[in-house]
């Protein structure tokens, strides 16, 4: 049954301190809880007390130290259920004994490698002993970990380390730790193992020495280094521009193999996804390192944000995750360049979030309703919560938001707050209401805007005419018109930008003149502006103000205008990907009805002049790569159809490789770097600009092409540039491409993630043998389905990055996805529910395909026994 937001109450019963005293064991780990609980004057007087398990097995319960009467107590392996509790503060101790061998879904103890790990948010302390296991319980924990010395040397708990030992004779040791910050139990973690590590060190502005470590798998060490350096560089900018320091002696990361997610924020004491840690130029590319640093920080900035003030329930879930990713990626375009980070933030939100806005799977950022909290962590609670407090922040302005901030820290330190209480401290920072922002996160759905532009010449006056819409989601019929700022600049045709002036009763407030933002709180509205003397290029949405699609009916020469000259480098980005995305979406009817696209000099003239530019080589990259072939499905919307994209797309990026033949070899020539290796952003951009520039020569070229990307994938010293060649020679058939993956395979087949990479490019080629490819794989010794970073390279980029042949048209990619779906839920329901998940779009497709798509729901749907997480979705999904 449903949880419901609005059936909230405050737990009846207060944890107030845990001592715990955890005895590792492979398959048998002793879990000795000793509760101090009180009734919560804000609960219920009298109710019994319920404390949360999850296929626990109890070995006793003792109340204020004395066996419990059994007509009061209640036993089942999800719950213990006291029936008349004191009412005055008292202690439990409980002893529950776990499997962490037997944990597979990696939730609670698990084992990894050679590591004894955890996992409990949202929900898996209750698979480690019974508790409150809710967010809104607070509680000051003390862990005692005690393992065989010969099992883990290496014993870490949250918080402080306040004794460690050896037990005389037994070959085990301990050690205790403490921290003092009282926590929900979703931040609870420990470590043991036999692990390597790097040690720094941190001194916070107020003079705290902090202990860095983080630890790997031994051997590792040297590869965890950036990790430390993006470690450090985010406990500085936290300091410095949300004044936020660290609060402990000690801050650790762990990195494991086997991890539902990317990482985790436990207090002190982060696990992470290997995958966000280990990087060494021969292993990882440009975009691994940018994504450690972004994930280090993410969990780094958790501290205040998630653990200094957490959520008062997981409805409240976007509260932190929305904005720490906010946090990151101010911290990451601080890091690297600004332009180029927006850029693919918004191409990320629009691939992965506006899909799931658009099908079955909608929800608010604020949900008001679950059935399984882990189907919750998605693009639109992360990524569209994100972009919530960025356009919070362009609505009320950067001191307001600074300012209430501030008041937030201040305010809610050391509680479980909710949305309410965060957009509370904004309104009153910025003295303004903020009822109609907060739709945003209450209604589902991507707003569309249209905008009509028209210039009259002998009055001198612009006319914008804006329309926003919303269309239905489960469960939303209709909305509300939304809060929409679009920040905006107008640009003559030759390029140079136009002073603003409003006139007349439609004018743009003086305000919003001055911030260049003009305020859509209606279903319409115009804007006038007066005495504009030429016909102006309006440039709207710059920077991407506020997460809408906006419909966009300038014309070709004014985009080429946008693309030549806005000083909105993302709109002169954006420009691009509209004529691209225009010419694409004429060309698939093209290709649906038989015949061979043809595309506009114009456009391909307009990248030259682009390429030309000599200026900032990660921002070109951006410019000449295209919407890629899910984008186009979501912009058609309806009765897709993916072979024609496909065709329509490679016709494209053909005739760019064709006309563009000595501009991009030349290109590509310049770029050729004999500078020893460095992942900074300004390197990073060469090799982007200089491999896409190879992979549209190639595919302009192949004969001349592959050659260079032959000699590219043998001669490369870094991942990036290896990758970059064997992912075009992987893309074209032909003998070169299995000698290539056969190499690559000979060279890292000791490196699991490397091998990823590896799957990641079989699993995408769009062919119809790949189906085949991909099962032959999953019988490779490298592959198996108990570890989510092999699964998510194989079946996941099968799933998601594979669009012709997971739709592919006799359903055999659907089946192939049900099949696996149901197989591996007896394993992983969390994973495996996230695989379902690639069918959120399966309504926009053409019929054939969706009546496909819907069987393959309805047989996964149709299985009993399916875990919570399966069924929520499926059932979802066929709405
Ligand atoms: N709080 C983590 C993060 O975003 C994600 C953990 C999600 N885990 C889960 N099992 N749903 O940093
Ligand atoms: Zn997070």
């Amino acid at each position: 049954q449903p949880v419901r937001l609005a059936d909230y109450r405050p737990s009846d019963y207060l944890i107030d301190r845990v001592e715990l005293d955890i005895k590792l064991h492979a398959t048998a780990t002793r879990v000795q809880s000793k509760l101090s609980l009180r009734p919560n004057p804000k609960g219920v007087p009298g109710a019994p007390l319920i404390l949360d398990g999850d296929d626990l097995k109890a070995k006793y319960v003792l109340l204020n130290g004395a066996q419990i009467d059994s007509s009061g107590l209640f036993l089942t392996p999800d719950q213990l259920r006291l029936e008349t509790p004191p009412q005055e503060p008292f202690h439990l101790e409980i002893e529950t004994e776990i499997d962490p061998t037997a944990n597979t879904r990696l939730m609670g103890l698990y084992r990894s490698g050679t590591a004894y790990c955890t996992q409990c948010e949202a929900e898996g302390f209750r698979r480690i002993t019974y508790f409150l296991d809710r967010p809104d319980v607070l509680s000051v924990y003390t862990t005692r970990i005690e393992a065989d010395f010969r099992e883990a040397q290496v014993l870490l708990g949250n918080g402080n380390r306040i004794e460690s030992g050896t037990i005389e004779g037994t070959g085990r040791h301990f050690a205790i730790w403490h921290d003092p910050f009282p926590k929900p139990c979703y931040l609870f973690a420990l470590v043991g193992g036999i692990l390597g590590s790097i040690h720094d060190r941190f001194v916070t502005r107020s003079g705290r020495d902090v202990a860095l470590g983080i630890y790997v798998e031994p051997g590792k060490e040297t590869s965890a280094t950036y990790a430390m350096d993006a470690l450090k560089r985010s406990m500085a900018w936290d300091e410095e521009v949300f004044g936020r320091e660290y609060d402990l002696d000690v801050f650790n990361i762990v990195a494991v193999s086997d991890f539902n997610m990317g990482a985790m924020e436990n207090k002190g004491l982060n696990v992470f996804n290997d995958k966000y840690v280990l990087a060494s130029p021969a292993t990882a590319t440009d975009t691994d390192y940018a994504q450690i640093e972004a994930v280090i920080a993410h969990e780094y900035f958790h501290n205040w944000t998630g653990n200094r003030i957490t959520c008062r329930d997981w409805f409240q879930l976007c509260l932190k995750e929305g904005l720490t990713v906010y946090r990151d990626h101010e911290f990451s375009a601080d890091m690297r360049s600004r332009a180029v980070r927006r850029i693919a933030d918004v191409r990320t939100l629009r691939s992965q979030q506006f899909p799931e806005d658009a099908g079955p799977l909608a929800h608010n950022v604020r949900p008001d309703t679950y059935l399984e909290i882990n189907n919750f962590y998605t693009a639109t609670v992360y990524e569209k919560g994100a972009e919530l407090i960025r356009m919070l922040k362009v609505l009320i302005g950067d001191e307001a938001f600074h300012k209430g901030m501030d008041l937030y820290f201040a305010r809610h330190d050391g509680t479980a707050a909710t949305i309410e209480e965060f957009i509370a401290c904004f309104a009153e920072a910025a003295k303004r209401d903020l009822t109609q922002f907060s739709l945003w996160y209450h209604q589902s759905g991507t707003p569309h805007v249209e905008v009509e532009s028209a210039y009259d010449k002998q009055a001198q006056t612009l006319t914008l005419d804006f329309t926003q819409s919303c269309k239905p989601t489960p469960g939303q019929d209709t909305k509300q018109p939304f809060l929409i700022p679009i920040a905006f600049g107008l640009i003559a045709s030759d390029g140079a930008p136009i002073a603003l002036q409003a006139g007349g009763s439609d004018q743009a407030s003086e305000d919003e003149l001055a911030r260049g933002v003009i305020e859509l709180a209606t279903t319409r509205r115009r804007v006038v502006f007066q005495s504009v003397p030429t016909r102006p290029v309006p440039s709207l949405l710059r920077g991407f103000s506020a997460p809408v699609r906006l419909g966009n009916s300038s014309s070709e020469a004014d985009l080429l205008t946008l693309v030549a000259h806005d000083t909105d480098s993302f709109n002169r980005w954006q420009a691009a990907q509209t004529y691209a995305t225009r010419q694409l979406l004429h060309a698939v009817e093209v290709v649906r009805s038989g015949r061979k696209p043809i595309y506009d000099e114009a456009f391909i003239d307009a990248l030259l002049r682009v390429l030309e530019q000599s200026s900032d080589p990660a921002f070109i990259a951006q410019v000449i790569t295209l919407p890629g072939e899910a984008d186009l499905a979501r912009e058609i919307g309806e009765n897709v159809d993916p072979d024609a994209i496909h065709g329509a797309r490679k016709a494209l990026r053909q005739a760019i490789g064709e006309g563009l033949k000595p501009n991009l070899l030349q290109t590509y020539q310049a770029l050729t770097s004999k500078d020893p290796y460095s992942p900074d952003a300004t390197a990073a951009g060469r090799r982007a600009l200089r491999n896409a520039a190879l992979d549209l020569f190639c595919a302009g070229n192949p004969e001349e092409g592959l050659p260079l990307a032959l000699q590219q994938f043998e001669s490369a010293t870094t991942m990036t540039d290896k990758i970059a060649a064997l992912s075009i020679l992987t893309a074209h058939a032909g003998p070169e491409r299995e000698k290539a993956l056969e190499a690559f395979y000979a060279t890292h087949a000791s490196e699991a993630l490397v091998i990823d990479k590896w799957f990641i490019l079989q699993a995408t080629i769009p062919e119809p043998e790949t189906l085949a490819r991909v099962k032959s794989l999953m019988q490779h010794a490298a592959f198996s389905l108990h570890n989510p970073n092999r699964t998510r390279s194989l079946i996941g980029a099968f799933a998601t990055g594979n669009q012709t042949q997971f739709n592919a048209a006799d359903g055999s990619g659907y089946d192939f996805l049900a099949g696996i779906v149901l197989e591996l839920d007896s394993i992983n329901p969390q994973v495996a529910a996230r695989l379902l998940a690639a069918f959120r779009s399966w309504r926009s497709l053409e019929t054939k395909r969706q009546g496909l798509a819907e069987a393959a729901l309805r047989r996964v749907a149709s299985v009993s026994g399916l875990s919570p997480d399966v069924k929520d979705i499926a059932e979802r999904s066929l709405g």
